[in-house]
């Protein structure tokens, strides 16, 4: 037998990326690759990219860059940059960097094999479709990339927000949901192969709407189906748009003991008129009474959100806002940007506030939010949450996995194995993570 060929993939930007990049490498160990983690021992690197930030997309150029001592020394390793970058700049790439063997969109993924055969005979390849069909219907099937008590599954792709500051819906395409006896087959083999939980991924994954029996479905239904599954313990979902929490999801917060007290759901600024000037469709009001309702659900629900701060026009009330709201809601996590302008998004062509102003902004936030982090996470010291355990930590005898609430919690324990959920103490809060003791 031939000696396989070695693939090496890396991963930038969202859940979603991480969800492609497996399917990717089991779509090529079709065709006779085996992941190496090592990029100089490797036959062909994957780039798989982010466009969501000016820094994100230059990031690939400075990496490519990087890659052509790898090139020089080994004239058959090929190159292929995948992602959001690859669908937002296709040949363009090439012409900035002709190292680049093939450019893959996110929606193509399935071509993939026909690609690579493509470049090993001598040529390049380009695809940046968005096709009829169903990738993942249509990906070869070999080894699975990944063994670990926990996956991502993803259930929707695309947008149609068009949030103005926002490349997503071009480079992700239109909103598409997966149908629903794709998705549970997907959850029971995954389950089969010892995973405990499962997080449902999507730009918008609340705006889920598969083809199910019956009917379309919403999330809340998948979600309760899913629940149903013997030995899937936890379920998670990201990422929501406030807009689209139905009733139904709101209430599944409360009643259903398997969707885990964790909600990330961006909200990107606490003013009205930004809100407005970002087409977000909703005001702060709307979104704080929407925090009331899913904590009348569920009121140790852990919440989650984005901020961007320097959107044009933003002033200094405007900010303020932010942090009012910020204050009001009290986050356990939170992720927050400086404005960065996306060629072709109806922002870029706003004038854009002084970076020194936005960076001041952004320290401010990010202050008041780690506050908050913190909080949150002190407030564990002494209450008994589940931990489910995805790997050793660094000292001998401890093991690392994450609570109910997705703080990271370290063990020391022989009474407990990787997969395996057991109930803690917490005992400690560190910088970056809880202590516990087993129960
Ligand atoms: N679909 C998700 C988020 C996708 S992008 C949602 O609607 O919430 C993830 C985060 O990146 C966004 O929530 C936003 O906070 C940030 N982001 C997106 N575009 C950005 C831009 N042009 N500049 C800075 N941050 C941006
Ligand atoms: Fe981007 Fe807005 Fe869609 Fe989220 S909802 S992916 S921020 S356009
Ligand atoms: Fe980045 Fe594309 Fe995800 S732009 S955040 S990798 S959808």
């Amino acid at each position: 037998m031939a000696e396989p060929k070695k693939l090496f993939i890396k991963t930038y930007g969202c859940q979603m990326n991480v969800y492609d990049s497996e399917r990717m490498a089991e779509a090529l160990g079709a065709s006779g690759y085996v992941t190496t983690s090592a990029m100089d021992d490797a036959d062909m690197i994957l780039l798989n990219t982010c466009h969501i930030r000016e820094k994100a997309a230059e990031k690939v150029y400075s990496e490519l860059g990087r890659l052509k001592p790898l090139k020089t020394a080994n004239p058959d390793l090929k190159i292929g940059v995948a992602g959001c970058v690859a669908q937002a700049e296709g040949a363009e790439i090439m012409r900035r960097q002709p190292l680049v063997d093939l450019v893959v969109g996110p929606q193509t993924y399935h071509r993939l094999p026909a690609m690579e055969a493509a470049v090993r005979a001598g040529g390049q390849a380009i695809d940046t479709d968005f096709p009829e069909e169903d990738k993942f219907d249509h990906l070869p099937r070999g080894p699975r990339a990944k063994r670990a008590p926990t996956a991502f599954l993803t259930v929707q792709e695309g947008c149609d927000k068009f949030c103005a500051f926002c490349v997503v819906p071009y480079t992700r395409g239109a909103e598409v949901s997966r149908p629903v006896a794709r998705v549970l087959a997907e959850a029971e083999d995954l389950v089969a192969r010892g995973v405990r939980e499962i997080t449902l991924l999507g730009q918008n994954v609340n705006a889920y709407h598969g083809a199910g029996p019956g009917g379309t479905w919403g999330l809340a239904r998948l979600i309760r189906e899913l629940a149903k599954i013997d030995g899937l313990a936890r379920i998670r979902f990201t990422t929501s748009h406030p807009n689209d929490m139905e009733d139904d999801l709101i209430a599944a917060h409360g009643d259903e003991p398997k969707l885990m007290p964790y909600l990330h759901l961006p909200v990107q600024s606490g003013s009205d008129r930004i809100l407005k000037a970002m087409a977000r469709k909703h005001t702060a009001a709307q979104y704080l009474r929407l925090i009331e309702r899913l904590r009348a659900a569920r009121p140790d629900l852990l919440l989650s959100g984005d901020f961007i701060v320097g959107f044009p026009g933003e002033t200094d009330q405007d900010f303020e806002d932010t942090l009012a709201l910020v204050r009001a809601v009290g986050y356990g996590q939170a992720y927050s940007f400086k404005y960065s302008a996306r060629p072709g998004t109806p922002a870029a062509e706003r004038a854009p506030v002084p970076d020194d102003v936005a960076s001041d902004r952004l320290q401010r936030l990010q202050a008041l939010l780690g506050m908050q982090q913190r909080a949150a996470q002190d407030a564990m010291v002494g209450r008994d949450v589940s931990v489910l355990f995805e790997k050793r930590g660094r000292l001998a005898g401890q093991l690392v996995g994450k609570s109910d609430y997705l703080h990271a919690v370290h063990v020391t324990t022989d009474r407990a194995e990787i997969g395996q959920i057991a109930q803690v103490r917490i005992v400690k809060s560190g910088p970056n993570s809880l202590a516990g003791e087993m129960l």
